[in-house]
């Protein structure tokens, strides 16, 4: 936050909001997205924080069936990296007794990755980070990855869009798991239910996700200063339906 002060952070706030909504036509949205301090800020204390918030929940239970936990997080559009930080949180407050993920980020924006490593370094975690662009810059996965694109798809052209599509279901061909997280918004996603359709046959099921929390102060005070509500937190996802726990008893 400092040197900038609340008004600029919610400035920040409002900037951000506005060129996602109306906005998005003209290009490099997300190169606008961060030009000027104030809309980083808003990124690093409000949407990111959001994005935690509303990933943990969803991974947290998830992980509740999960019996092969995943072991690697892949964060593709990291941003901040508020979202491969909450699956890593989740996995660690779930199975305690397991090392800590390993986690590598890829974002095409250098401050993005910079904060990236600053969000885990606060959780006591460590990340690899990596410049790179979508799709052509997609890693090469294994077993046991789990690959979060977290409000990240809706930035790409429609042709990276299909490629990184093509990329995620080859990826997918492995068992692992993927958590992808749109706005509730099917307007800033219309190609949703083509990837849900596409990904179904490698165990990827499409849901909406909607959660009621207590809001951090923080939080609060930006939402009422800037007309938004995040009393309730939602989006669209994507995830992998998850192990079979049964599977895995037969076995034993
Ligand atoms: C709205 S932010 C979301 C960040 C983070 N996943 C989160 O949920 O807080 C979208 C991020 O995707 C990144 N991004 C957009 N297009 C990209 C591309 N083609 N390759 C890599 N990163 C990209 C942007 O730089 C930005 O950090």
């Amino acid at each position: 936050m400092p040197p900038l002060q609340f008004p600029e952070i919610r400035r920040g706030v409002h900037a951000v909001s506005s060129l996602y909504v109306q906005g998005r036509k003209k290009k490099n949205l997300s190169g606008r997205a961060v030009m000027g301090e104030g809309k980083k800020a808003a990124f690093a204390t409000y949407y990111g924080p959001l994005h935690f918030l509303t990933v943990y929940p969803v991974v947290a239970d998830w992980l509740k069936n999960c019996p092969n936990p995943p072991e690697r997080i892949l964060d593709l559009g990291c941003g901040t990296g508020a979202c491969g930080a909450a699956i890593a949180l989740a996995l660690q407050h779930t199975f305690p007794d397991l090392a800590p993920p390993e986690v590598s980020c890829l974002d095409q924006s250098p401050w993005a990755l910079g904060e990236a490593k600053k969000t885990y370094r606060a959780f006591g975690l460590e990340a690899k980070t990596k410049k790179g662009t979508l799709p052509r810059d997609f890693p090469r996965t294994r077993k046991a990855d789990c690959i979060v694109l977290g409000w990240a798809v809706n930035e790409l052209s429609r042709e990276s869009n299909t490629v990184l599509l093509s990329k995620l279901a080859s990826a997918l061909q492995e068992p692992l798991t993927i958590f992808i997280f749109e706005p509730l918004s099917s307007k800033l996603s219309p190609w949703w239910d083509s990837w849900a359709s596409r990904l179904s046959p490698a165990g990827v099921i499409s849901k909406i996700f909607k959660t009621e929390q207590e809001r951090p102060k923080w939080i609060e005070k930006l939402d009422h200063a800037s007309g938004l509500d995040h009393r309730i937190l939602g989006a669209r996802v994507l995830h992998s339906a998850g192990q079979k726990v049964e599977a895995v008893a037969t076995k034993e």
